[in-house]
């Protein structure tokens, strides 16, 4: 199998491609990276992502995350999920969950194997000052009609900020062990929105997860950016997200991204190395030119925080 994976000129295997699929969403956080995107001009149609998967496919890369905006805005979200799954080995989608409770149970039956919920306050107030929108009972809703449909995992992400959640962590950790979901906790990043945030909002997770690592039961390394599972003694299962100047995670990356507007991106923290797929598809351009492109882009990832 070894031979099927394709590498980047530092060697990374390349084996998730995270594809944006809209830049509209329905919450507006006041943080929000948008996946490290600028100017989009337009969406990819439902063909086009699917052909982008196909070639992906082609390539070894099999695993499939759905991202946005909120993929969920998108009217033809089922039968892309259904699509996505024929070609690859897992979709999985990163949700604001607010849309989630009426789609949980569609999206499984279509295809879709695990998914990641935005929650980043179980507080009302707290929920709607981050979010400018008064959904988390929608998004708790989601959360549980998810577990339901038997996704799995069902994973919650919270970015940690200081001043806002970060002293919400216990109860995080409770809330999700009692919906039997994972609770990941992300280091706030300083990307597009974020950026003027940052330092009044950054908390570093390193202590938390230096305490973590002496009081968890078991720690599970993922192979994506070596991230750590800790396994809680007392039950529950946290992840802990650090890419801040971390170059343990730039070193174990694999993953290529597509942003909304159809053009592969090599890393969320540039710009400056993007490939146009989609205007060489529009173009006319053959399978074999669109592979060439592709690889191009796996061509052009560097590990951004290193030594
Ligand atoms: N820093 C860290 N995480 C962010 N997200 C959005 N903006 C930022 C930021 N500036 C989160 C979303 C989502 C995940 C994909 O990234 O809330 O859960
Ligand atoms: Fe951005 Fe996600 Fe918040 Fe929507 S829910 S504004 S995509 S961070």
């Amino acid at each position: 199998m070894d031979e099927m994976v394709i590498r980047d000129g530092w060697g990374r295997p390349v084996n998730n491609l995270r594809i944006s699929l809209t830049q509209r969403c329905n919450f507006n956080c006041f943080f929000c990276h948008r996946e490290g995107e600028e100017n989009a001009g337009g969406e990819t149609t439902l063909e086009e992502v699917e052909r982008i998967a196909a070639m992906a496919s082609r390539l070894g890369i099999r695993r499939f995350k759905l991202t946005g905006g909120e993929p969920l805005m998108r009217d033809d979200i089922l039968e892309l999920v259904k699509r996505l799954s024929r070609i690859g080995e897992e979709v999985s989608m990163t949700t604001n969950g607010s849309l989630l409770a009426d789609k949980a149970s569609e999206l499984r039956g279509r295809g879709l194997t695990r998914v990641n919920i935005s929650l980043h306050s179980l507080r009302r107030s707290t929920f709607q000052w981050i979010t400018g929108c008064d959904a988390l009972e929608e998004v708790e809703m989601g959360v549980e009609a998810s577990v339901e449909a038997g996704l799995r995992p069902v994973k919650l992400n919270m970015v940690v900020m200081e001043g806002v959640n970060a002293d919400e962590i216990p109860e995080m950790i409770e809330y999700s062990k009692s919906k039997g979901a994972i609770l990941q906790l992300i280091e706030f990043q300083p990307i597009q929105e974020g950026a003027a945030h940052w330092d009044r909002f950054h908390h570093d997770l390193k202590p938390l997860e230096e305490m973590l690592r002496r009081t968890s039961e078991k720690v599970v390394e993922r192979q994506l950016h070596r991230r750590r599972q800790y396994h809680l003694r007392g039950g529950g299962v946290v992840e802990v997200v650090r890419p801040m100047h971390n170059t343990e995670f730039c070193r174990y990356c694999t993953r290529m991204r597509v942003t909304s507007d159809g053009r592969l991106k090599p890393c969320l923290m540039r710009n400056d190395n993007l490939v146009d797929l989609l205007s060489l598809m529009r173009a006319g351009a053959t399978e074999e030119e669109l592979i060439e492109a592709f690889r191009e882009a796996v061509a052009k990832r560097e590990p951004y925080w290193r030594d």
